[in-house]
């Protein structure tokens, strides 16, 4: 029997877990960090904790599985989009790799669109407008901010391909992340040397690019011998965590809708072509599936709000012992009504991307009373990211993207109250999987496929993912949403001058 390890490298920790050929999980593990933020709207993280913990999570799948080693015959990694990771010409890390949700880049975004000839322009090269999380901009950024270590940089890694480089001594990416970095030609799957000229940046800072399923190299001796695993072991080129995500939810075919709830939401959809906002409010991507894209619109704090809810407002029930927090919160969240009495929740902590695509955006509660308690706090919480997640919808359905079935899924799709509120808020019905692993399990599928265990990923997905549970839309709250929507909606027009404002305070 042959095994897979899919390795996911998270923001909040980093995932492993051991699949055998025909997709069954035998073992799993995860290991967790910080994010550092060593100034407002700053979060960076050094490669070395990601190294840390996915040495520690990979021997610890091993060891629970009890496998031999020759056994694992591939390993598939995915993590956290847009990170960039920046080398020197010895390969060692020039300074702590800068974040998808740092927002320090707004100069750079506007240098980048400049240098392009403006934004139709750069959506016309790259498929997608500049975005303070990208990667490009961060480049400009180290080059204008940082000169002594631009002039050391040698090579640019997102974060899943650091790990591949101290995994085999290999430099690779794959096209879903690469399309982050705001470099690649993501209808012809290569980099774009029109635009790398425009920005003055040397296409030899990247990486080559390949298929997810792609072998990309073999673990080092040394490497091989301190993870319990044999040289023969492969790495395949894997996927940024959002298509390795949406492949561990079986979003390999026309119609499929993936709805995640992690730390952020990211509302995922494939596209047998590539096909464009022309307004740039969603990221058209290269998907994970072969020669496929996907369409995707991005809330930076989804369960991340809910999260910071939870340590900041409820910090007895985070602490108390016995019984899991976010459920004692939940039931909290489930004796209000739908719509929280009148109280609405902004999730822009971190700025936000879809639709509005502003650094300087903040999270807000509005309509607060003296009559709200924790519990409907907890509830506009949900029902915020919900309706963020919603304005994506919007888009699809404005461009006439075709939307058969709606998957949930990531931490947030645990709360079945959650669950409910996603399906109200959209008016679909909130289907959840079997497979509950998102991105890990995407990848181990994909380092299965790379071995010829399945003929392609769509074949691996319908032999090991199906749909075991529906949340269907309850009339009356889908309504009452409706109606909540319209005035989510405005806020944000609203305060937009306020946000500035508040920016300029600082
Ligand atoms: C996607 C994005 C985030 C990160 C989180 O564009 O920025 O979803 O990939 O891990």
């Amino acid at each position: 029997m042959s095994h897979y390890i899919g390795i996911d490298i998270g923001t909040s920790g980093t995932k492993s877990l051991l699949i055998d050929s025909q997709g069954n999980i035998l073992a799993e593990a995860s290991s967790s960090y910080e994010v550092q933020s060593p100034k407002p709207l700053w979060t960076e993280q050094h490669p070395d904790l990601w190294w840390q913990a996915t040495v520690k999570t990979v021997r610890s799948v091993v060891k629970q599985g009890r496998i031999k080693p020759a056994s694992v015959k591939a390993i598939g990694l995915s993590g956290q989009m847009h990170g960039s990771v920046f080398l020197d010409k010895k390969g060692q890390v020039i300074r702590p790799a800068l974040l998808w949700n740092d927002q320090r880049t707004s100069a750079q975004c506007d240098e980048i669109t400049t240098r392009a000839g403006g934004r139709a322009e750069l959506i016309r090269m790259v498929a997608n407008p500049a975005l303070t999380g990208f990667t490009a901009p961060k480049i400009l950024w180290l080059r204008s901010q940082e000169p002594k270590n631009f002039a050391r940089l040698a090579h640019v890694l997102l974060p899943k391909d650091e790990i591949r480089r101290r995994l085999t001594g290999e430099l690779a990416t794959d096209a879903s992340d690469a399309s982050g970095m705001l470099l690649l030609n993501v209808v012809e799957r290569k980099w774009s040397t029109e635009l790398l000229s425009k920005l003055e940046l040397d296409a030899s800072l990247l990486a080559p690019v390949y298929e997810s399923e792609q072998l990309t190299g073999s673990l080092l001796p040394e490497v091989a011998k301190h993870l319990g695993l044999t040289t023969d072991c492969q790495v395949v080129a894997g996927a940024g965590d959002c298509a390795a995500g949406a492949v561990g939810n079986g979003i390999v075919r026309k119609g499929l809708l993936t709805a995640s709830l992690g730390t952020s939401g990211v509302m995922f959809i494939h596209s047998d072509q590539p096909q464009y906002d022309a307004t740039g409010r969603l990221h058209t991507f290269c998907h994970a599936v072969h020669g496929k894209w996907h369409m995707m619109g991005v809330t930076l704090s989804a369960a991340g709000s809910l999260q910071w809810f939870m340590e900041n407002v409820c910090k007895e029930l985070a602490a108390r012992r016995g019984g899991d927090p976010y459920q004692m919160l939940n039931a909290e969240a489930d004796k209000v009504e739908a719509g929280s009495d009148g109280l609405l929740f902004l999730p822009y902590l971190a700025g936000e991307r879809t639709p509005h695509a502003d650094p300087l955006a903040r999270g807000a509660f509005i309509g607060l009373t003296a009559a709200h308690q924790r519990g409907h706090l907890a509830r506009a919480v949900m029902e915020g990211v919900a309706m963020s997640l919603r304005e994506s919808l919007e888009i699809f359905k404005e461009l006439e993207v075709p939307i058969r079935e709606m998957r949930v899924s990531g931490g947030g799709a645990k709360s079945s109250l959650w669950k409910q509120i996603m399906a109200d808020v959209m008016n679909q019905p909130a289907c959840t999987m079997n497979a509950e692993q998102g991105p890990a399990f995407g990848v181990a599928l994909l380092a299965a496929t790379g071995c010829g265990e399945f003929k392609n990923i769509e074949e691996a997905c319908k032999a090991t993912i199906e749909v075991t549970h529906k949340t269907t839309p309850e009339r009356g709250a889908v309504k009452r949403y409706d109606r909540s929507f319209e005035i989510y909606r405005s806020l944000y027009g609203v305060l937009r001058e306020t946000y500035q404002k508040i920016g300029n305070l600082q």
